[in-house]
């Protein structure tokens, strides 16, 4: 299944499933060793972190938590740049050191308004590890601890990640072909 077709649009294969799942390990090793002794809330933000989050969870040997927050800017293959809350916040942070899991950072205005919210409600230390992460497009300095890939500014979906809800059940990741 190297090209693929989600709805009006063609993708061919861009991560596949093996390179996730290794990278994911790579990243949970770093991740047990870093916050070692301490205890964890990972706090993903919907719709596309969910299998991301359910795959490094697992792998990770903290005492831990997880939460999830909804977010979203995106509107078809483009920012909207305008961000709605879909799903507030009713977790207790403070003090608490927290794992944000982003599927993927664009612009990053996402990120930067988790971020905002997290330091509002006083976590202590507060990490950002992300599957994926587009260095043309951000344009933020908000530094990013913990990456899966850098890619280029290309529309993906797979693995989480849709094309107007659609394609978030393929194993892989694929990018948008022209
Ligand atoms: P920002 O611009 O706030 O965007 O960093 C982050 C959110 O936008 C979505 N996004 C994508 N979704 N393919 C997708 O399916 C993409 O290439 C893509 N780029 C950004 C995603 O929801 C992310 O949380
Ligand atoms: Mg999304």
């Amino acid at each position: 299944m190297n090209e693929i077709t989600v709805l009006d649009r063609e993708f061919s294969v861009y991560i596949t499933e093996d390179e996730i799942q290794s990278r994911i390990t790579a990243l949970a090793e770093k991740i047990n060793e870093d916050l070692k002794g301490q205890d964890v809330l990972f706090f993903g933000v919907l719709n596309g972190v969910f299998l991301f989050a359910a795959d490094i969870f697992r792998q990770i040997n903290l005492d831990c938590q997880v939460s999830f927050i909804k977010l979203a800017s995106y509107d078809g293959t483009s920012s909207t740049g305008k961000i709605k809350e879909l799903i507030g916040w009713n977790e207790d942070i403070t003090g608490k050191t927290v794992v944000v899991l982003e599927d993927i950072v664009d612009t990053g205005a996402t990120l930067e308004r988790v971020i905002g919210e997290l330091k509002l409600r006083k976590a202590a230390e507060v990490k950002i590890c992300t599957l994926l992460f587009k260095p043309e497009a951000y344009t933020k300095d908000i530094p990013i601890d913990y990456i899966g890939f850098e890619i280029p500014n290309n529309f993906v979906v797979g693995y989480g990640l849709d094309y107007d809800g659609y394609g978030r059940n393929l194993r892989a990741i694929y990018k948008l072909t022209k």
